[in-house]
């Protein structure tokens, strides 16, 4: 294993290919004020994001990935939460813009698919009156011209029958249409970023496969910049083109998705990828865990925070923490002292 990185650089993930930048992130830093102290979900997350790209966004439970988005959606309750750094959606500051500001982009800019279909959709309301709202409320259409719209987008997302799931309450549709129907309505103001929050938590894996499949073919279709956020690097194995891996609120390795997965430096990414699903795994095959659990945010040991965990930790990973350093990939990245060989060098 080598200690030395190959190059430090500013912890900025540049997108491989040179289009145009949509979401530009630096150094954000979420904090919540908790009883036990400042927590701070985020830390200095820095990313940029071209139009049309799929980046995927994986780490364990807690490791922040939904505060993240909520965060970029500029959703999180003001009290209590302190918010630093910046995002960039289209070149317009997102850090510290008001709730009206705000809301003149949700929909049509940025859209947010969450972690649980039935949190998302009101259960007393028709899922058709729930997209027209969507599209008269944001889009200023008028009751016909939202309703056929809503009838659309039914169908976009792959929905049997929409004039009479339209009139469906939530609770009467799987969660699988749920899912479609939370889909139709972020989808509703064409936005050019989505953000997909665990889209398919909860869903048997063959519904799960469709829904990820609609989102491949919905991000081509529509043309829009996609975040896709997982536990999971099977997920993202094949539908992102860079992967961006977080733990304990850092983003601790990133970069072109073959090459994270052919190439990574950092035990944790291979601890998550040894953790992951395989398609070649034989049915009820127990998956590896990675041993003890992630850190408390709220009282961080010093050093890199993975280093109570890991199997390659020395003294210097339990007092500094671990910048993040370039490989002579383009655009691949990782945080540690004592990275795991590259590709082609000795194993450990
Ligand atoms: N409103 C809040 N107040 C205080 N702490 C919070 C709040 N929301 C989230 N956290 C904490 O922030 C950390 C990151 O949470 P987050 O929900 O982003 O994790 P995640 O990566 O999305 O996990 P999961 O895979 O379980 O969805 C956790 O420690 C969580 O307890
Ligand atoms: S503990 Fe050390 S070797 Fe392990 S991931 Fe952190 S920096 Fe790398
Ligand atoms: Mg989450």
């Amino acid at each position: 294993m080598s200690a030395t990185p190959e190059r430090t650089t500013s912890a900025t993930t540049a997108p491989v290919a040179s289009e145009p930048v949509l979401l530009s992130v630096r150094d954000l830093t979420t904090t919540f004020a908790t009883n036990a102290g400042p927590l701070r979900a985020v830390d200095g997350v820095s990313f940029d994001l071209g139009r049309e790209e799929v980046l995927g966004v994986v780490g364990e439970s807690g490791s922040g990935k939904t505060v993240l988005s909520r965060t970029i959606m500029g959703l999180l309750a003001r009290s209590r939460v302190t918010v630093s750094g910046s995002v960039r959606l289209d070149g317009v500051e997102i850090v510290g813009a008001s709730e009206n500001a705000m809301r003149q982009l949700w929909s049509t800019r940025v859209a947010m698919v969450f972690q649980d279909p039935m949190t998302s959709l009101n259960p007393v309301m028709r899922v058709g009156h729930q997209i027209d709202e969507v599209l008269r409320v944001r889009l200023g259409l008028s009751r016909t011209a939202a309703r056929a719209r809503s009838l659309e987008l039914l169908s976009l997302v792959g929905i049997p029958s929409p004039a009479e799931r339209y009139r469906a309450y939530p609770g009467q549709l799987s969660g699988g249409m749920r899912q479609r129907v939370v889909i139709a309505i972020a989808l509703a103001g064409a936005p050019a970023l989505l953000l997909a929050d665990e889209p398919t938590t909860g869903l048997d894996v063959t519904i799960q496969a469709q829904i990820l499949n609609l989102l491949d073919d919905l991000t081509a279709r529509l043309h829009m910049s996609v975040v896709l956020v997982t536990h999971d690097l099977g997920v993202v194995a094949t539908r992102t083109s860079r992967i961006m891996v977080m733990y304990a609120g850092r983003v601790v390795e990133s970069g072109p998705t073959a090459d994270v997965f052919a190439d990574h430096r950092m035990p944790y990414t291979r601890a998550l990828l040894e953790c992951s699903p395989r398609v070649s795994n034989a049915p009820h095959t127990r998956l590896a865990a990675i041993p003890g659990r992630p850190p408390n945010l709220a009282a961080l040991p010093a050093g890199c925070s993975f280093a109570p965990r890991c199997a390659y930790a020395t003294e210097r990973c339990h007092r500094e923490v671990p910048a993040l350093v370039e490989t002579t990939t383009p655009g691949h990245q990782y945080a540690c002292w004592n990275p795991l060989p590259a590709r082609g060098g000795p194993r450990p």
